[in-house]
Parts: C-alpha cells; structure tokens; sequence
C-alpha cells in the first residue's frame, strides 16, 4: 500500500468553505489600515536565523526553542546551509527592510502593515500551531516616539477586532521602561525571586537565569502564588518613563478605550521597551490572546540602523486563526453569495453527438470574457444530473442547451431561485443575466 500523506501537525489546510472568511476578515483590515493610513508591506517569509536571535533576544523562548531552520539539501557550504529560518514573526523583517531601503531618510514616520504566514515550532494545542498567520502593523521612524501614536496604534488593533465581530476581549497595558528601567526591574526581580527560587517550576529556574522576566507570566500555579506575593509596582520606572505611560493612558481614555493596567505583563519577546499590551478574548482556552505588541525603542539601532538611537517604533500582531475561531462558525449570506455562480450551463445532446456540448463550450467562454462567473459540467451526464449540480454550485440562473434551442438560437434560462424560465436569445444572455 502506498504511503498516504496527512498535513503536518500544527498547520492547517483552509478549504475552500473556510476561505470567505478569511477573505472577508483581511478585505476589513486592508479598508481599516487605509483608514488609519498604513501602507501594505510584504516581506520574505524566510530570513537570516540571525536576524530572529538577533531582534527576538537570542534566550527567548521563540528563538532557543521554536525557530523552524532551513536545511539546504545537497553540495555546498556547510557555512551556508543552516543560516535561515521561517519568519517567527513580522516585526523583525519589516525593520529589517526599513533599514536596508533607508526609509527614514525619506520621512520621518512610516506607518506598515503585513498579513502573512508565521511559523514556530510550538507543541501544537488548540489555538496554537505551527504555522499560523498575523495581521500585524509596525509604526517607525524618528516621528514615532509620542505616547499618542501608541494609543492610535492600540486603538487600532481594539477596531480591527470589532469589525471581525469579537464583542468581548479585555487590553492589559504596561510599561517596562527605557532600558535603563529594564535593567533595573530585573535587577529587582532577581532579589525578590531570589529566595524563592525552590517554589518554581524547572523553566522558570532556568528563566530565573536568561530571561527574568518571564516568571512574570508563566501559568504553573506555584509560579503564579510566588509572583502574587512579589508586590511589583512601577519603582523602577523613572519619572520620565512614567510620564510617558501616564500620556498613553490618557490618550487612551480620551478615546473610551477600556484597559486595564497590568504589572505582570512583560511579553516574550526581548526588543520591547515602554508600552506593552495584550488583547485577550473569551472562550478560547489556555491561548487566548488575540493579539499583543508594544513598543520597540531600541530595535532599529540594534540592528545597526540608527547610529544616534532616535528611531523609535510601535506596532502590534494579531492571530487570524484565533480571531476566527473567537468569532465561530459563522459564514454569513454575504460570504456564502460572493463564492457563488452567475450561471451553470447544461447541454443536452443525443447520443453520441457534441453540438450542444460545444455550443455551451463556446458560450461559457463568452459569458466569462463578459465577466459572468460561468460554469458547466464537463462530463457529458444526463440534464437531472446536470441540473443536480447546477443546484449544488448555488448557481442563480441555469441556462439550458438542447437541439431545440440550436435550431432557435434561443436558450432557455431558468432563474433557479423562483424557478420561473423563458428562452432568451443568445446576443442578450448577458444583458439578461447581469440585470
Ligand atoms: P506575539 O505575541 O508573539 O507578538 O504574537 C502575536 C499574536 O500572534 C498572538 O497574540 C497570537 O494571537 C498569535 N500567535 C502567536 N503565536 C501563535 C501560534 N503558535 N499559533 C497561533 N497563533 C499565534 C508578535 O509576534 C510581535 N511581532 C507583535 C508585535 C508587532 N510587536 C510589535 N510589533
């Protein structure tokens, strides 16, 4: 027996069933981003591993446990065959782009978005997969530090998930800081935890060492009983990132934004500074966030773009399956409509001939150049088996093509909704069809 294949795990096919809605959902983003006026972006979806480690923070979790490597095949350096990996995420190619293409010398703020495929090699779980796929946006450039553009940019990410239908979710904000503040939050941390350490799970003893911050929010219940008693509050923020937050969250109210301001919230990614948020939804499980991002002050520089440090960036990414699967089942009439037909063609011919069969042919290649969405059934069946299909394409009209309607030139049409038919000449099937 021959091997049969099956998807690998943690990716998805999209059937053809499923793709109105994700087309619907990214039609909504592209019309809210030209609103907000983001300009679309598309990058590689592979890159340099070293960009990732280099972007992400070479000991967090994405980069030490869940980048997807390439293997080149075959001959060739050895030097060479191992140096890229699937994108992980958005942002660290978009600065990388916005570095190479000197973008900053052209303005001084530029607003991005992507839709894309991502990839991680994650344990696979309800919610999280393998290969998953991000509306992101990222906000860069010397203009970009103002606390008001991190409300826009959160605002906007709140909107994207009311137009796709989600009616619960809640926004947690926090601030770690300029990186001086970062060092020393997780100086403070490691003093606190210091003496707890025994109470922790075995990652976070090894965060304990190369990523603090994530005891923060790890989900082991002994870890969350150890932080609750830490009695975390803003200290180590100085006055200046302090006045900052206090701005985002202003703008934020000015707005009706409802959040709620969360210490623990510290995110898994290294390149963050500032303004950190997450959007979580109802019913989803253990991964429910919908979407996360936050500010980024350092990136740019990081990655040798910005020799004076100035450029600063902000910017989000939600998850499209998690959106979808947030908001159900539902595949409205609309969606439904927008796969359906104009027109079926049935021809009907006697045994072993092909008059009709050609004329529909002919015809359906007419229809289509007319811009009619036109089909027929290639195998020549019988007219119940025809209109059988007919029916199943959600098709409107059924045009019918006998020996009668040859001889006329006339054709019959049959409006499959009313099932009212008249025959209709052939130079007026269009006008007649588009209405
Ligand atoms: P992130 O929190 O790693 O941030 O991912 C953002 C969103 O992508 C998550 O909230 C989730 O909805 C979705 N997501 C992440 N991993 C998976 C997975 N394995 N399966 C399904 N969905 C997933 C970032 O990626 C940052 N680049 C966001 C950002 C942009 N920050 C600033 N700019």
């Amino acid at each position: 027996m021959k091997k049969k294949f099956s998807v690998a795990r943690g990716t998805n096919d999209i059937l053809p069933e499923e793709v109105s809605r994700w087309q619907t959902l990214e039609k909504k983003a592209h019309e809210i981003f030209r609103i907000y006026g983001y300009k679309e972006i598309r990058t590689p979806i592979f890159e340099e591993t070293a960009l990732f480690a280099r972007s992400l923070g070479p000991t967090s979790d994405v980069v030490q446990k869940q980048m997807l490597t390439l293997a080149k095949s075959g001959q060739g350096d050895e030097e060479d065959k191992n140096i890229f990996s699937l994108r992980p995420e958005g942002t660290a190619s978009i600065v990388r782009s916005y570095i190479e293409n000197s973008v900053d010398k052209k303005e001084s703020l530029t607003k991005l978005y992507y839709i894309g495929a991502m990839f991680r090699g994650e344990r696979p779980q309800k919610g999280r997969l393998r290969q998953f796929h991000q509306i992101g946006v990222e906000a860069i450039g010397p203009g970009s530090s103002n606390s008001y553009l991190d409300a826009e940019v959160i605002t906007l990410a709140v909107r994207l998930l009311s137009e796709a239908g989600i009616k619960t979710f809640k926004l947690k904000i926090n601030s770690l800081g300029a990186p001086g503040d970062k060092e020393i939050f997780a100086g403070i941390l490691r003093e606190k935890l210091k003496s707890h350490l025994n109470h922790l799970c075995e990652d976070c003893k090894d965060r304990f060492e190369r990523n603090i911050f994530r005891i923060l929010d790890c989900k082991n219940k002994e870890c969350e009983k150890v932080v609750e008693h830490l009695d975390l509050g803003q200290s180590h923020l100085s006055q200046e990132s302090q006045k900052y937050f206090k701005e985002v969250q202003q703008a934020l109210k000015v707005l009706k934004i409802p959040f709620e301001v969360s210490p623990l919230l510290v995110r898994g990614l290294d390149y963050y500074t500032h303004t950190v948020f997450e959007i979580s939804g109802e019913g989803l499980g253990s991964q429910d966030a919908l979407g996360a991002g936050g500010r980024y002050n350092q990136l740019v520089h990081e990655l040798g773009g910005d020799e004076k440090g100035t450029i600063g960036a902000v910017g989000f990414a939600l998850g499209m399956e998690r959106i979808l699967m947030a908001t159900g089942e539902r595949t409205t009439n609309n969606e439904r409509r927008t796969t359906n037909l104009d027109v079926f063609i049935v021809s009907l011919d006697a045994v072993g001939e092909k008059k009709a069969y050609e004329a529909a042919f002919k015809l359906l290649n007419d229809l289509r150049a007319g811009d009619v969405a036109a089909d027929m059934s290639y195998a020549q069946g019988s007219m119940k088996s025809q209109m059988r299909l007919a029916d199943k394409t959600g098709s409107r009209y059924c045009l019918i093509i006998g020996e009668d309607e040859l001889k006329e030139g006339a054709y019959t049409l049959k409006d499959m909704r009313s099932g009212d038919q008249k025959k209709v000449k052939l130079e007026n099937i269009i006008k007649t069809i588009k209405g």
